[in-house]
């Protein structure tokens, strides 16, 4: 298996951005697992589909494709031929994302799906359960948490600079919600790995956090090697 370091935790703790430096210091390729959830999601309102119709999601799921590329720093997402990159960060695209990445054919196909992008790359690879189901064997593992008012505080300030019109209030409610569907959910709750490295990013900047890890990553492989 080629190297994986996989990034779990909740909305807004950071994890996309923290992603991308580690992935870009270490020459590995970043994979945002939640991307793939949204697009689920935004295929499932552009065509009117059920929610609970498994085989629509199923055949969804079953034709991503998919090629995330970095513009300056930036996460481009292309689908289908389409820069779906804004489209999909939308809140109520987040909202259908959680509820749909509970039902157990979505997570059957992207973790597939996942597990398939990561055969020939090395990667970074977001998400909520990349530790505990889609590489439980992966040798580097963080869980990546902070405080609901600063994940509700950082993804209000993420959206506004996209250009969103957004309700600091409405973000944190929402973040506060999606979490609890995402940790109750019968299918892979998120969850850290009994043994992912937890870092709590409230009180860090992101350079802090990235340090964090790269100091982790050296003393695993010297424990390793
Ligand atoms: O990381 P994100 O906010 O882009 O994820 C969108 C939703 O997708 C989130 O509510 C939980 C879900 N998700 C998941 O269940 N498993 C993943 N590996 C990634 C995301």
């Amino acid at each position: 298996m080629m190297p994986v370091i996989t990034i779990d935790g909740p909305s807004g703790a950071g994890k996309s951005t923290v992603s991308r430096k580690l992935a870009t210091i270490l020459g590995y390729k970043y994979i945002d697992s939640g991307a793939l959830y949204r697009i689920v999601a935004l295929e499932t309102m552009r065509r009117h589909i059920d929610e609970n119709d498994d085989t629509a999601l199923a055949q969804i799921c079953n034709n991503i494709e998919v090629t995330f590329f970095n513009a300056n720093g930036k996460q481009k997402i292309i689908c289908g031929g389409h820069d779906i990159s804004g489209l999909i960060r939308k809140p109520e695209i987040s909202m259908l994302a959680s509820r749909l990445s509970a039902r157990k054919i979505t997570r059957d196909y992207l973790t597939a799906l996942q597990r398939k992008m990561a055969e020939n790359e090395k990667i970074v690879l977001e998400g909520r359960d990349a530790g505990t189901v889609v590489f439980p064997y992966a040798k580097i593992k963080f869980f990546l948490d902070a405080t609901p008012e600063e994940r509700g505080k950082r993804r209000f300030e993420e959206l506004t600079l996209k250009g969103l019109q957004v309700d600091l209030k409405q973000i944190t409610q929402d973040i506060i919600k999606r979490d609890n569907n995402d940790r109750s959910r019968r299918y892979a709750p998120l969850l850290p790995a009994s043994d992912a490295v937890i870092i709590d990013s409230t009180a860090m900047t992101i350079d802090e956090v990235v340090a964090r890890m790269i100091q982790t990553i050296k003393q695993k492989n010297e424990e390793y090697s």
